[in-house]
C-alpha cells in the first residue's frame, strides 16, 4: 500500500513535528575539542591552514579550557609542541614536559572538563615519525616493538599528571595492551584508553602537521597507518584494540570514512568515536569564509552524519563554534536545550 494512504510529508509539516520525530541528535555532550599547547607565555599563535585555531601557551590554554567548560563542552584532546625534539622523543614522557605541565594546570582550574591526551611520538621526534627508528639492511624503518615501551611511558606520565583518558595515535601493533599493562602497574587501572583504532594514512591531516609541527622528515606514514582502500582491515584493527583492552575505539578521519564508522558501530558494542580531522575543518572553514557555504548548516550536517553513522563521540575543531551557536540559538542541536522554532538556519 502506498500513496495516497502513505504521505511521508505528513510528519514534515511543522517544526515541532520535525523535532518530535527526529532520529539523530548531536549534543554538546558528544563533542571533544582538540587543542594545541606550546611553550611560552601569553601566546596564541594562529594556525594558518586552520582559521580560528591556535597554538596556546599554557596560561592561555587554561583560559580556553575554562571557556569550553563554561560552554558545556565535556572534553578536550590535547597535543603538545615541545621545546626540544630528539631521536627518541624524550620530552614526550618528561614529568615536566609541555603536555604534563599543561594537564596539571588545566586540572587545577577545570575539574569537570575531561582532559584526553594524544599519546604519540611524532611531535617529539626530530625525524617526525610516530615511533622509534632502526636501520634494517641500510633502510630506516619504524621499530614497532621498541616503540611500545616508549608509548607506555608517555601514557603513564600523562596519567600521572592527571589526564582523564589517554588516546594513542601511533598505530603500532600491540600498543593498547602495552599501555593498559603499564597503566595498571602504576595504579591507573581506571584511566580509560581511547585508541585511534582505525587510523588511515590521510591527506586530510595536512593542516595538522603544520599545527603540531610534526611532518615526517622523510618518507610517509603508510607503513603504520592504514590504507584508505581497506575496510575489512579496519575491522581487524578495531577488533584487536578491543581485545587488548581499549575502552573507546576511534576512527579517523571521519567524513571520508563513515562506512567504517557504521560497520564498527554495528559490529562492536563499545563506544565508537570519530575524529573529524584538520583537513575536514579546513575545507568547510575555507568555503564558509568565501561565502560559498553556510557554516553552521554544513558543519551540523557533517556532524549529524557522523552521529547517524554510529559515532557517539565526535572530535571536532568546530566544538567550540557549535557550543557558541547553540548559545546564540543559531542552530537547533539539542532539542532538550532549544525550543523548536528557534531552529535550523540551513539552506
Ligand atoms: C599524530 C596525529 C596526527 C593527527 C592526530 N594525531 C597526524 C598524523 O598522523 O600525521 C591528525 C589530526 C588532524 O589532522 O586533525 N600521530
Amino acid at each position: 500500500m502506498g500513496f495516497p494512504t502513505h504521505r511521508l510529508r505528513r510528519l514534515r509539516r511543522t517544526e515541532a513535528l520535525r523535532w518530535m520525530v527526529q532520529e539523530t541528535c548531536v549534543r554538546l555532550e558528544n563533542l571533544v575539542m582538540p587543542l594545541f599547547v606550546r611553550p611560552g607565555e601569553n601566546l596564541s599563535r594562529p594556525i594558518a591552514p586552520m582559521p580560528g585555531q591556535m597554538q596556546f601557551s599554557i596560561d592561555l590554554l587554561v583560559e580556553q579550557c575554562q571557556e569550553l567548560e563554561a560552554l558545556g563542552i565535556p572534553g578536550i584532546l590535547l597535543f603538545g609542541i615541545p621545546e626540544e625534539k630528539d631521536s627518541t622523543g624524550a620530552s614526550a614522557s618528561d614529568k615536566n614536559g609541555i603536555v604534563q605541565r599543561a594537564v596539571r594546570a588545566i586540572k587545577d582550574k577545570c575539574q569537570r572538563l575531561l582532559v584526553i591526551t594524544d599519546v604519540c611520538l611524532c611531535e617529539y621526534t626530530d625525524h617526525g615519525h610516530c615511533g622509534l627508528l632502526r636501520e634494517v639492511r641500510g633502510q630506516m624503518e619504524v621499530d614497532n616493538d621498541r616503540t611500545l615501551k616508549r608509548l607506555a611511558e608517555i601514557a603513564v606520565s600523562h596519567a600521572d599528571a592527571g589526564a582523564d583518558l589517554v588516546a594513542p595515535s601511533d598505530m603500532m601493533d600491540g600498543r593498547v595492551a602495552a599501555i593498559r599493562n603499564a597503566l595498571d602497574k602504576h595504579d591507573f587501572e581506571y584511566v580509560p584508553i581511547m585508541s585511534y583504532a582505525a587510523k588511515f594514512a590521510s591527506s586530510f591531516y595536512g593542516p595538522f602537521r603544520e599545527a603540531a609541527e610534526s611532518p615526517p622528515a622523510f618518507g610517509d606514514r603508510k607503513s603504520y597507518q592504514q590504507s584508505c582502500r581497506n575496510a575489512d582491515e579496519a575491522m581487524r584493527e578495531i577488533a584487536l584494540d578491543v581485545e587488548e583492552g581499549a575502552d573507546i575505539v576511534m576512527i579517523k578521519p571521519a567524513l571520508a570514512y563513515l562506512d567504517i564508522v557504521y560497520r564498527a558501530s554495528q559490529r562492536f558494542d563499545l563506544p565508537i568515536a570519530c575524529y573529524s580531522v584538520s583537513g575536514e575543518y579546513a575545507m568547510l572553514k575555507a568555503a564558509a569564509q568565501n561565502g560559498w557555504l553556510n557554516e553552521p548548516g554544513t558543519v551540523m550536517e557533517a556532524l549529524i552524519g557522523m552521529k547517524r553513522a554510529g559515532a557517539r563521540i565526535i572530535i571536532t575543531y568546530f566544538a567550540k563554534d557549535v557550543a557558541e551557536w547553540i548559545r546564540a540559538e543559531r542552530i537547533g542541536v539539542a532539542p532538550d536545550g532549544l525550543p523548536p522554532g528557534k531552529a535550523p538556519e540551513t539552506e
